[in-house]
């Protein structure tokens, strides 16, 4: 499964790529403005650091509008996605930029109906939205388990990014499906790291370690 990471945080993205383990990136509206800084100057710089997928979403709500900011968002950068929102306007622009070359990202999807309609429209990427749904008492993990049986059932190459990530949990149950991607919070990767055992461990080895003569 490849890790991406769930956030517009330059920093965050140096330090987790520089231990080789950022396989892409996803941005959005919310991530952007948390940052507090111009968009294009962040968006290109966490492109330069980053060897893989950068999704920036688009936010008109019109088949133009949506076409022209997918346009003028692919050229900073050669490894930018145009994530599109899931409205009927955003899929009706999902074949249109295949057809031009630009990658896609179908956002906000919550159900796997959503997602075998981006998936038939032609979306390199759709993200469902699984903390989300918890939240709301609806297992997420079920809706990416029915959109993976949908992908390996037509052969759909359209990869599944499990998005809304909360715990490390989810990076499990995401693994266990299949699921292609998930995009991880820098504090959940952080506590993937985690185990007590782990320090209680090392701690008495370097104890024991220091009554050995070598
Ligand atoms: C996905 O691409 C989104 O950026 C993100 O996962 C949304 O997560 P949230 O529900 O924590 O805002």
């Amino acid at each position: 499964m490849k890790f991406f990471l769930d956030t517009a945080n330059v920093a965050d993205i140096k330090y987790w790529s520089d231990m080789g383990l950022v396989d892409g990136v996803t941005t959005n509206p919310s991530l952007i403005a948390k940052e507090g800084r111009p968009f294009k100057e962040v968006v290109r710089e966490i492109c330069a650091i980053v060897d893989g997928p950068v999704s920036v979403e688009a936010t008109s709500l019109e088949i133009e509008g949506i076409l022209q900011e997918a346009r003028d968002l692919s050229a900073w950068a050669d490894n930018i996605v145009i994530k599109i929102p899931f409205i009927k306007e955003g899929v009706k622009a999902l074949p249109i930029l295949k057809d031009e070359g630009i990658s896609t990202n179908s956002t906000l999807t919550f159900s796997a109906n959503q997602a075998l309609i981006a998936m038939k429209a032609g979306t390199d990427y759709v993200s469902p939205f699984i903390g989300r749904l918890d939240d709301i008492a609806h297992y997420g993990m079920d809706v990416v388990a029915d959109i993976m049986a949908m992908k390996n059932n037509y052969g759909f190459a359209t990869r599944v990014i499990v998005a809304s990530v909360r715990h490390p949990l989810h990076i499990i149950e995401a693994a266990r499906i299949g699921a292609d991607i998930s995009t991880i919070p820098a504090q959940v990767l952080e506590k993937m790291f985690m185990h007590p055992l782990t320090d209680k461990g090392l701690e008495s080895f370097l104890k024991d370690w220091r009554s050995v003569e070598v």
